[in-house]
């Protein structure tokens, strides 16, 4: 098992998949790592929805713009958002920032484990939202924010390198 810094810093979006199917285990070990993400207060307010069902898979790749890849992944994981368990007005949305953690987790589990995965977006765009919500019919306090493809990958690509020195600043804006 790689190390957690050489794990990040290896992932990359992987959106061609083989025909294996994923293991219930490995997909218990991914929904494992998205729960163990930090979360505002700790209220966790997440929910996740595993599609296996070829029909579905291959209706969200035909209703969501930037999710044709589903059509030839086995499995997609569904982060959403459980508006029951969010925080107070002003700190409603945390809820954004506490599945984006349990997202980037379960991607970086994947790629741990040797699976490949992209995130696609659906929130904040209406549309793909409601057009998940139908599909999967959820009830609307879930809000999904993204659809996360994942199989065992048919491409091998190497990292994009990120590192960019103009984007640290030390102390305070101003200061080199
Ligand atoms: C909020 C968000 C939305 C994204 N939406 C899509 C998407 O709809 N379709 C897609 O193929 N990739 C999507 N991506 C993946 C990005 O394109 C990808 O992370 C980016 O190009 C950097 O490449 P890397 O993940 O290989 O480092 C999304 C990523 C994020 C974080």
């Amino acid at each position: 098992m790689m190390d957690a810094m050489e794990c990040i810093l290896s992932r990359t979006s992987i959106r061609s998949f083989s025909d294996q199917a994923v293991e219930e285990d490995i997909l218990r070990k991914l929904l494992d790592a998205g729960m163990a993400a930090p979360s505002a207060v700790n209220m966790q307010p997440w929910m996740f929805v595993v599609i296996h069902k070829r029909e579905l898979l291959d209706t969200l790749a035909d209703k969501l713009p930037y999710a044709k890849m589903l059509k030839q992944a086995p499995v997609a994981i569904v982060v959403c958002g459980d508006l029951r368990k969010t925080l107070d007005q002003r700190e409603r949305e945390y809820w954004v920032e506490d599945c984006s953690a349990a997202a980037e987790n379960i991607l970086l589990a994947a790629h741990a484990l040797g699976l490949g995965a992209v995130w696609t977006a659906v929130h904040p765009v209406p549309s793909r939202i409601n057009a998940v919500q139908s599909t999967l019919h959820m009830p609307e306090y879930l809000i999904p924010l993204n659809v996360m493809p994942l199989g065992y990958p048919a491409e091998s690509k190497e990292p994009k390198q990120k590192w960019d020195e103009g984007k640290i600043h030390w102390n305070s804006w101003n200061e080199e």
